[in-house]
C-alpha cells in the first residue's frame, strides 16, 4: 500500500488544475514541472553544501553590488537550463544577471509565458546552514508569439502575476505557489524525489505574533516606522511588547513563517537606500501576489505593491507584507 494515501503530487495537482479550465493548454503545469525538477536539482546540491565545493563567495560581485555566492550561481544556471530546454518558457529576468535572458530559439519562441527569479535568496545563510529560498514570477508574454520576448514582457504590473512561488529549503524542501485560484504547499520527500500536497489551501491568520524586521537599521529609518518598531517591541520599562522579533536574513524563510503564523515583514527605506533592498519585480511582486491570494496584504508603505508600474527589471522598493491586520497597523503609523 501506498504511504501516502490520498495526497496529490504536484504534477498530478497542476494537471487536476488544468482540468478545470477547457482551454488550457497545460503550458503553465509544464513550467511548473519545471520549476519543480530545478528545484529538487538546487534542493540537491543545497543538501550537499557541505561537502561538495559549493560552499562559499564565487568571487564576483552582481548587478545589484552584492558579493556572488557559489550556490547562487549554481542555481541561476540550473533554472535557466531547466527551462531553457524546456517548450514553456521564452525567456528569464534573473538577479543574477544584468540583461534578459531572451531564449530564442523556435521552441521557447512558440511559448507564452515568461519568467523572473531569484534563483537563491538569503545567499548569506548558505555557508551557516541556515534556510534559504527561490522565488519565481510567471508572466503571460506581451509579445508576439512566435517572436522572440521582449524587455516589455518582464516589465509588467504585478497585478499581471499569472502565477508566482517560492521554494524553502529549511529542515524541510516545500514548493509553495499561488495562482489567483489559492495558495498551495507541497513538500518535497526527498528519498524519492517528489513533491506532496502538504499544505492545500493556504490562507495567512489576520494577525500573528513576530514582526521580521532589521533591527540594525532602527536608528536609520523614518520616524514613524521607529515609533511603529517601538510599538511592537514596546519600549516602556517592566512591558513586553505585542510582537516578538524573527528575522532570518532570508525573506522567503521570514515570509513563509507569516504565512503559516501570521506575522508582519518589512523591509522600509533605510538611510542611504532610499527605495530599501528589495527588488521589485523578483522579489516584492511573487511574495505580494502570494501573500494576497492567501487574504494578506503588501505595500511599499504607500502603494499596494502589486499596482507599482516597473520601470527597470532589478528596481527596488521598499516593501511591508504580512497579515491583514498588522499591515493595517502599520499603516496607521505611517499616515
Ligand atoms: P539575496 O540573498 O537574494 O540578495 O536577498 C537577501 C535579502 C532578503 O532575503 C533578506 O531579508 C535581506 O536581503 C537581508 O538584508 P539585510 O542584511 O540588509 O537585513
Ligand atoms: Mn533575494
Ligand atoms: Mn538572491
Amino acid at each position: 500500500m501506498s504511504r501516502y494515501k490520498n495526497i496529490m503530487t504536484l504534477d498530478e495537482f497542476t494537471i487536476q488544475q488544468l482540468r478545470l479550465f477547457p482551454h488550457a493548454t497545460g503550458e503553465l503545469s509544464g513550467l511548473l514541472r519545471g520549476i519543480g525538477l530545478a528545484a529538487k536539482q538546487v534542493n540537491h546540491e543545497v543538501n550537499r553544501a557541505g561537502i561538495a565545493d559549493i560552499l562559499g563567495a564565487a568571487g564576483a560581485v552582481n548587478v545589484q553590488g552584492e558579493e556572488v555566492q557559489k550556490l547562487d550561481v549554481y542555481a541561476n544556471n540550473v533554472f535557466i537550463e531547466v527551462l531553457r530546454s524546456g517548450i514553456n518558457c521564452a525567456g528569464i529576468v534573473s538577479e543574477e544577471n544584468e540583461e534578459a535572458v531572451i531564449f530564442d530559439d523556435t521552441r521557447s519562441n512558440a511559448s507564452k509565458y515568461i519568467l523572473l527569479m531569484d534563483p537563491i535568496d538569503g545567499s548569506g545563510n548558505i555557508d551557516i546552514n541556515i534556510s534559504i529560498g527561490s522565488i519565481f514570477s510567471v508572466y503571460r508574454r506581451l509579445s508576439p508569439i512566435g517572436q522572440p520576448a521582449t524587455l516589455e514582457d518582464f516589465l509588467q504590473k504585478g497585478i499581471k502575476q499569472v502565477a508566482a512561488g517560492y521554494v524553502i529549503y529549511g529542515s524541510s524542501t516545500m514548493l509553495v505557489y499561488a495562482t489567483r485560484r489559492g495558495v498551495n504547499g507541497f513538500t518535497l520527500d526527498n528519498s524519492i524525489g517528489e513533491f506532496y500536497l502538504s499544505h492545500p489551501g493556504l490562507k495567512i491568520p489576520a494577525r500573528g505574533k513576530f514582526y521580521s524586521f532589521d533591527n540594525c537599521y532602527y536608528n536609520q529609518v523614518a520616524p514613524e516606522i521607529r515609533r511603529y518598531v517601538d510599538y511592537c517591541m514596546s519600549v516602556e520599562e517592566n512591558k513586553t511588547g505585542p510582537y516578538s522579533n524573527r528575522y532570518y536574513g532570508c525573506m522567503v524563510a521570514d515570509t513563509h513563517r507569516n504565512l503559516l503564523k501570521g506575522g508582519i515583514f518589512f523591509y522600509p527605506a533605510v538611510a542611504g537606500k532610499p527605495d530599501g533592498k528589495l527588488r521589485l519585480c523578483y522579489e516584492c511582486n511573487p511574495m505580494a501576489f502570494i501573500t494576497e491570494v492567501a487574504g494578506g496584504k503588501a505595500t511599499n508603505g504607500r502603494e499596494r505593491i502589486l499596482d507599482i508600474q516597473p520601470r527597470h527589471i532589478h528596481q527596488r522598493s521598499p516593501l511591508f507584507i504580512g497579515s491583514e491586520e498588522m499591515m493595517e497597523e502599520v499603516h496607521q503609523f505611517m499616515k
